[in-house]
């Protein structure tokens, strides 16, 4: 039942992206995705999503020792030696869907050890990046099937250890606080957002097309409580908004919803593996958009370089840039992934933190 609930949802959603301006509707790349995405849910269930959907997402399969976040986690475990990455304990992973094979699969015994090598070394990364204390007070949630990995006695994973990384980064611009209020665009199933909203009580607002926008539904009314989500409708207005956001929930809104909100209504904007995804000129709407609604902080984690066949279209770091008053204040290579870049930018008229 709750499955059919979440496909109707999925189709309410979109019928009202269709009905919103093209600049808001996915583009060629997602369109197919979009069609996958719902495929696998329909045949795996939303209660499977982190065996299927995710790993369109942002979880990597990394399994490959040519596989260049394989190698930086090796460099770096040959650096740091530590016990922790080759001790963890990992339950089989079957039941995976990539949209590589048109069918489920479980790992080999030997890709299975390399994965579980690479997340324990992800999250010792995490560990190192964490300036929240959040490594040593969040798990995994068992929401989404995930592939179940623990280090002692907590279930650990890769999105949550990147998520960690991310927020740590994010939380430089001094916007990770009680009391901020934060926009996505493009979340995927919602990790990020749980791991913001489980770091401070903050508004988190998530902009994105279904499926994806269904899913982080169900996911974060799962992990949160329903109580602290404000789910996906036409809004009239932002009085209207406003009066339902409380500090401490999460809110799901459709790409186009961004126009509702008054300029610099956020504090902290960010995107993470979305916009080289797109035609270009939604990307460059996106991010016009992204830092008008932001009064003191965007962040950026995307490809460095990466070409888009669907949309016809290539972008790289250098097309990232944000007129005057924004300045590129941080950027660094991803610590976990080495083809992505993090980017913190802020106007020269936001208060230091
Ligand atoms: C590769 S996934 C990354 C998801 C998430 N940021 C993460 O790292 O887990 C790209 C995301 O962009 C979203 N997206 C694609 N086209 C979009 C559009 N036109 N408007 C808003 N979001 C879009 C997808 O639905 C998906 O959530």
């Amino acid at each position: 039942m709750e499955h059919d609930a979440v496909i109707a949802t999925i189709e309410e959603m979109r019928r009202d992206v269709a009905a919103a301006p093209e600049i808001y509707r996915p583009g060629a790349f997602w369109e197919q995705l979009v069609e996958d995405n719902i495929d696998m849910l329909r045949r795996e269930g939303i209660e499977n999503l982190k065996r299927t959907v995710s790993n369109n997402y942002y979880n990597w399969l990394t399994v490959s020792l040519r596989d260049p976040q394989m190698q930086l986690a090796i460099r770096r475990w040959v650096r740091h030696p530590s016990l922790a990455p080759l001790r963890g304990r990992m339950e089989p992973a079957s039941g995976l869907r990539t949209m590589g094979r048109p069918d489920a699969f479980e790992l080999t015994a030997k890709a299975a050890r390399r994965y579980r090598f690479f997340v324990g070394c992800a999250w010792e990364e995490a560990r190192r990046q964490d300036t929240l204390g959040l490594t040593e007070r969040l798990t995994e949630p068992q929401a989404g099937n995930p592939i179940r990995l623990w280090r002692s006695s907590r279930l650990i994973s890769q999105d949550l250890a990147n998520s960690i990384v991310e927020c740590s980064f994010a939380a430089r611009s001094g916007c990770v606080r009680d009391g901020a209020r934060v926009a996505e665009l493009g979340a995927g199933y919602g990790r990020l957002a749980h791991v913001f909203c489980e770091a401070r009580e903050l508004t988190y607002c998530i902009f994105d097309i279904p499926p994806a926008l269904a899913v982080s539904q169900w996911y974060l009314e799962q992990v949160l409580g329903a109580g602290r989500v404000v789910r996906y409708r036409r809004w009239e207005d932002i009085e209207q908004v406003q009066a339902a956001l409380r500090p401490g929930g999460v809110a799901l809104f459709t790409p186009d919803q961004l126009e509702l909100f008054p300029d610099g209504w956020f504090h902290l904007t960010q995107t993470i593996s979305t916009l080289p995804e797109m035609p270009a000129r939604q990307a460059e709407h996106f991010l016009a958009v992204l830092a008008a609604k932001s009064s003191q902080a965007l962040f950026l984690k995307q490809w460095q370089r990466w070409r888009n066949e669907a949309d016809d279209v290539e972008l790289t770091e250098d097309q990232y840039a944000l007129p005057a008053p924004w300045r590129l204040t941080d950027r660094r290579v991803d610590p976990i992934q080495p083809a992505f870049f993090n980017q913190l930018w802020r106007p020269d008229s936001a208060a230091v933190a």
